[in-house]
């Protein structure tokens, strides 16, 4: 496995990847016909648009498992005055869970951010029901702090996590145990 920033030519690998994890996290709770029909083309959209104009403060990294794309990591740097830098987006492939990608992906984020926006923290949210992504971002070290409403594009509305890492040093050694 090895981790590099993303290209453009991997916005077709990308886009692959977020829907297909959507349908596998978020099936019986988003309407079928969004998953089944609508989320590719969404995502795809999303990507190219993300791509093509590019944030100032956008970095995105991907990991790769014989040149094919397995996992992804998004993210805004000091994003919020507050909380830090923005992880928006982070999948991996679900035949390559748990084998350390994720928080390899983490880890460059946080390197990333710790450079690039020194003294900022780090955030994200998390679905309160997505109970495997909380036991990851809670061994990565980040504390629950706040929650929202999530409403995604197929009209629901859903309660969400904020977690948070106020200091970024920690999450770089942190250790599996
Ligand atoms: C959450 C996610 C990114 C974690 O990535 P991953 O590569 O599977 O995680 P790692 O292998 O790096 O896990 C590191 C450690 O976190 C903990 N962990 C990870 N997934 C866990 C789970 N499902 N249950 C309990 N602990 C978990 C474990 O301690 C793990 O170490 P171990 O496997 O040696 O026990 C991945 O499961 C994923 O893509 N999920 C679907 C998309 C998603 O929900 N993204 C987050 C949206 S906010």
């Amino acid at each position: 496995m090895k981790t590099r920033l993303a290209v453009i030519d991997d916005v077709a690998a990308i886009a692959n990847l977020h829907a297909e994890s959507w349908r596998n996290a978020y099936r019986g709770m988003l309407q079928d016909d969004y998953l089944d029909r609508k989320i590719f083309s969404e995502r795809l959209a999303l990507w190219e648009q993300r791509f093509h104009s590019a944030a100032a403060n956008q970095h995105v990294c991907v990991a790769e498992v014989n040149d094919q794309v397995v996992g992804f990591a998004c993210t805004y740097g000091g994003e919020d005055a507050k909380w830090g830098s923005f992880l928006d987006n982070l999948h991996v492939a679900a035949e390559h869970k748990r084998l350390g990608i994720g928080k390899a992906l983490m880890q460059l984020v946080a390197g990333w951010s710790l450079a690039a926006y020194p003294g900022c923290g780090l955030y994200l949210w998390v679905l309160e029901s997505n109970a495997p992504a909380i036991r990851f971002y809670e061994k990565m070290g980040g504390v629950r702090s706040g929650e929202g409403t999530w409403r995604p594009p197929d009209g629901g509305s859903y309660t969400k996590f904020r977690y948070a890492w106020s200091n970024l040093e920690p999450l770089l050694s942190v250790a599996l145990s």
